[in-house]
C-alpha cells in the first residue's frame, strides 16, 4: 500500500516531451499466441518508425525476462505480475513521449485491461496478432510447441494454459492471411 508517499510533479510534463519529440507517446500492445507474430511484426514496425525519425522503443516478453522479470515464471500469478510490471513500464515509456511497442502473449483480458489503465486509454492500442493454435504450432519458431507437447514446458499458452482472446481490440492482424509487410502496414495505419 502507498502510505506516507506523495507524488512529486516536475515542471516538464508529457505534453512538453511530446512537443520536443514531435510525436505522441503511445503504447501499441501486441497480444497473441506464441508464434503468432508479435515480435516479428514489432521489429518491422520499429524499423519503419525509426526511419521516419520517430523515437520508438520495443519491450519484448523474452527480453524482459532476462532482467526486470527474471524472478518470474509462467504460473498464473507470475504471469499476472509479469504483465503488471510491464504495463507500468510501458506507461513510463509512453509518458516519456516514446512510441512503445509491447509484445507479450499477455493471455488474460484482465491483465491487458490493467495495462491499458496504467497507460491511459487514449494512449493505448490493443492489437490482436491472430493465428490459430495449429498454425502457431506448425511455425514453432522457437521449438517451444515441440517441447510443450513432450511435456517439457508446463503452463504453455494454448496447450496447458489459457489464452483469452481480446474482446474488443483496436486492431486484429490475421497473420495467417496477411504477409508480414501487409501486417506492418495495418499497424502503421492505426497510428
Ligand atoms: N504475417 C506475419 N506476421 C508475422 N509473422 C509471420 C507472418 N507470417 C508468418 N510469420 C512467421 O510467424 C513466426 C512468428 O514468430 P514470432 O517470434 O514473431 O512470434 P511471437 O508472437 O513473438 O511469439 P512469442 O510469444 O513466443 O514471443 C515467424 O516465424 C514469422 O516468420
Ligand atoms: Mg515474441
Amino acid at each position: 500500500m502507498v502510505e506516507n508517499i506523495k507524488w512529486h510533479s516536475g515542471e516538464i510534463n508529457k505534453v512538453a516531451r511530446e512537443q520536443l519529440l514531435g510525436q505522441q507517446g503511445i503504447v501499441l500492445w501486441f497480444t497473441g499466441l506464441s508464434g503468432s507474430g508479435k515480435s516479428t511484426i514489432a521489429v518491422e514496425v520499429e524499423k519503419r518508425l525509426y526511419r521516419k525519425g520517430k523515437a520508438v522503443y520495443r519491450l519484448d516478453g523474452d527480453n524482459l525476462r532476462f532482467g526486470l522479470n527474471k524472478d518470474l515464471g509462467f504460473t498464473a500469478p507470475d504471469r499476472v505480475e509479469n504483465i503488471r510490471r510491464i504495463g507500468e513500464v510501458a506507461a513510463l515509456f509512453a509518458d516519456a513521449g516514446l512510441i512503445t511497442l509491447a509484445s507479450f502473449i499477455s493471455p488474460y483480458q484482465a491483465g491487458r485491461e490493467a495495462a491499458k489503465k496504467a497507460v491511459g486509454s487514449d494512449n493505448f492500442k490493443e492489437i490482436y496478432i491472430k493465428a490459430d493454435l495449429k498454425t502457431c504450432a506448425q511455425r514453432d519458431p522457437k521449438g517451444l510447441y515441440q517441447k510443450a507437447k513432450k511435456g517439457e514446458i508446463k503452463n504453455f499458452t494454448g496447450l496447458s494454459a489459457p489464452y483469452e482472446e481480446p474482446e474488443n481490440p483496436d486492431l486484429i492482424v490475421d497473420t495467417q492471411k496477411l504477409s508480414l509487410e501487409d501486417s506492418v502496414d495495418l499497424v502503421l495505419d492505426l497510428i
